[in-house]
């Protein structure tokens, strides 16, 4: 059994994500840490509670950080919905919010299993700077991070320049990406056109008849209505899933290379921009592993698994 850790900011792309890992025959979730992010932390760590009450697990969800280091919060209702969760206003589950703060809990987690614990971070890296600045001992306790976010080398989402998990908390990526964690950098460019779940694809999904495949589509509603009317792309674009698959199959990723990359934070213009220095050019030393290309039937023949 694999330990895994899953910090974020639970609307329906992120949901996905962790109904793989909880359903992952090989991995055991130790906690679940939500941050601000898509939408508010409460309303995050809420569905991420529902989220592992359909799987039938009890995995501890412990609230974290309600805004970034420094700066106001970015919401992401129009991609999720008010809810975060296509507006399906499902109700609350009997599951608690665990006692305790999501950072200490994480920093425990890793002390209790170091070289062990598997790390997904699926938001902004509020908690895990916030995490690395308390105890700075557990960066080199954590096995591998996964990370969804930054756009390497290509077109931001929210910005031209940037991806919203690294734009909404710049300051909190740069510092994790420079705490001496390892981290493989999963950015946004790996979840459209052909990462996307066609029509097709879709209806099979629904073909399954399982509660797993419902919810996965009915969450992403209004993803899916946003992603055609925004991006002109068909289909449900599922960042946080092709990232939780690389961290379950790190084989998915088929190219990845490590490179510096930093994290602007001083301009409007490219803010939250991980700039990756490719030729190595600033002769500074690789920090960051980033993935430049998956295999995309892998990606989604593992996300059908765990919708079965
Ligand atoms: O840019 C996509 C990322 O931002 C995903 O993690 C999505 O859930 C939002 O957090
Ligand atoms: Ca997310």
């Amino acid at each position: 059994m694999r330990n895994f850790w899953i910090d974020t900011d639970t609307a329906s792309d992120d949901a996905v994500a962790i109904l793989m890992a909880l359903r992952a025959a090989d991995v055991n979730v130790l906690g679940i840490s939500a941050v601000s992010g898509n939408i508010p932390v409460e309303k995050g760590a809420r569905n991420a509670r529902y989220t592992v009450e359909l799987c039938g697990k009890k995995t501890p969800v412990y609230m974290g950080a309600s805004r970034p280091l420094l700066r106001e919060p970015v919401w992401a209702y129009f991609f999720h919905g008010e809810d975060g969760m296509g507006n399906m206003n499902y109700p609350e589950a009997t599951l608690p919010v665990t006692e305790g703060n999501a950072v200490l809990a994480f920093i425990d987690a890793v002390r209790a299993h170091p070289g062990d614990i598997t790390l997904v971070t699926l938001g902004p890296l509020t908690n895990i700077a916030l995490a690395v600045r308390i105890a700075p001992d557990i960066a080199k306790k954590i096995s591998m991070c996964y990370t969804m976010g930054g756009a390497a080398v290509t077109l931001g989402n929210v910005s031209p320049a940037a991806e919203f998990n690294i734009y909404v908390d710049p300051e909190a990526a740069g510092i994790v990406f420079h705490s001496g964690i390892p981290l493989m950098m999963v950015g946004w460019e790996h979840c459209r056109g052909e990462a996307n779940l066609n029509d097709e694809e879709m209806a099979m999904v629904r073909s399954f008849k399982t509660p797993f495949a419902d919810f996965a589509l009915d969450c992403n509603a209004t993803a899916i209505a946003t992603n055609q009317k925004w991006l002109g792309e068909p289909g449900l674009s599922l960042p946080d899933p092709v990232t939780m698959a690389v961290a379950l199959d790190p084989a998915i990723c088929l190219h990845h290379g490590s490179c510096y990359v930093d994290v602007d934070t001083t301009s409007e213009v490219t803010r939250g921009m991980t700039v990756v220095d490719q030729l190595g050019v600033t002769n500074q030393p690789a920090n960051i592993d980033v993935c430049w290309k998956i295999n995309v039937a892998r990606w989604k023949e593992l996300l059908y698994q765990s919708l079965k």
